[in-house]
């Protein structure tokens, strides 16, 4: 089993990533494997919403020039996911917003029925609001939320602050450590057949009657 990770953060090595690593080393003591995509400093352009991914185009974003279709392939093989983000101005971050639109807009069925988990790292402030803004990408794809014992937030602003923060560290072992048993879970259930239900046919109105 193996967990995709990506960190919308242009700090490698930063507190978003310090977070994760927590969150990793904890899937380890469970068999799950893990890897960290770091988005860097590189630019990520926003959605068009031309649709032209959802034309039988296998999901694959039309641009290609950055890590979104990288991400999108490893995503059919992946069997979970953590999304972490630095907290700006009170939101997830600029490029992480611009890739989350356009993973699930691109290839929203490759993360349904499988456990997701955001998390986000704050030197003070607006925690929940860009938690919350992560969290409706997990929702509205069918994703298996995470459970934890508290909303997954880490504080500093530097890698040694969050490693004081020793409530959030304790936050990402549990996430680490409850999603390795849900991933467990999940892989006994396909070797008794017990298999993921098919999405049903979507039904829009547009409001519109
Ligand atoms: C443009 C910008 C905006 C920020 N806005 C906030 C904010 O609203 N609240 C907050 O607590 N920290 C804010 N920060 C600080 C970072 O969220 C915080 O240091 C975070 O832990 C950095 O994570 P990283 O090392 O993974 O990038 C901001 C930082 C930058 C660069």
């Amino acid at each position: 089993m193996h967990v995709l990770m990506v960190n919308g953060s242009p700090n490698e090595g930063g507190c978003t990533y310090t977070a994760l690593t927590e969150i990793a080393n904890e899937l380890g003591k469970c068999d799950v494997t893990s890897e960290i995509i770091q988005i860097g400093k590189q630019g990520i352009r926003g959605c068009i919403g031309w649709g032209k991914c959802r034309e039988k185009n296998g999901n694959q974003c039309v641009f290609r020039d950055d890590v979104v279709n990288v991400i999108l392939e490893k995503a059919k093989t992946a069997d979970g996911f953590v999304f972490g983000s630095p907290v700006y101005f009170a939101s997830a971050n600029g490029s992480m917003v611009s890739l989350m639109d356009r993973l699930f807009y691109a290839g929203r069925s490759l993360f349904r029925m499988k456990p997701g988990v955001c998390i986000v790292s704050a030197r003070r402030a607006g925690t929940t609001a860009a938690y919350d803004q992560l969290n409706k990408y997990i929702e509205v794809s069918e994703m298996i939320m995470v459970p934890s014992p508290y909303w997954n937030m880490v504080h500093g602003h530097t890698p040694e602050e969050v490693k004081q923060d020793e409530e959030g560290m304790w936050i990402m072992r549990s996430i680490g450590q409850n999603m390795g048993w849900m991933l467990n879970i999940l892989k006994n259930a396909q070797q008794n057949n017990i298999c993921v239900p098919e999405a049903l046919p979507a039904v829009k109105t547009n409001f519109i009657r």
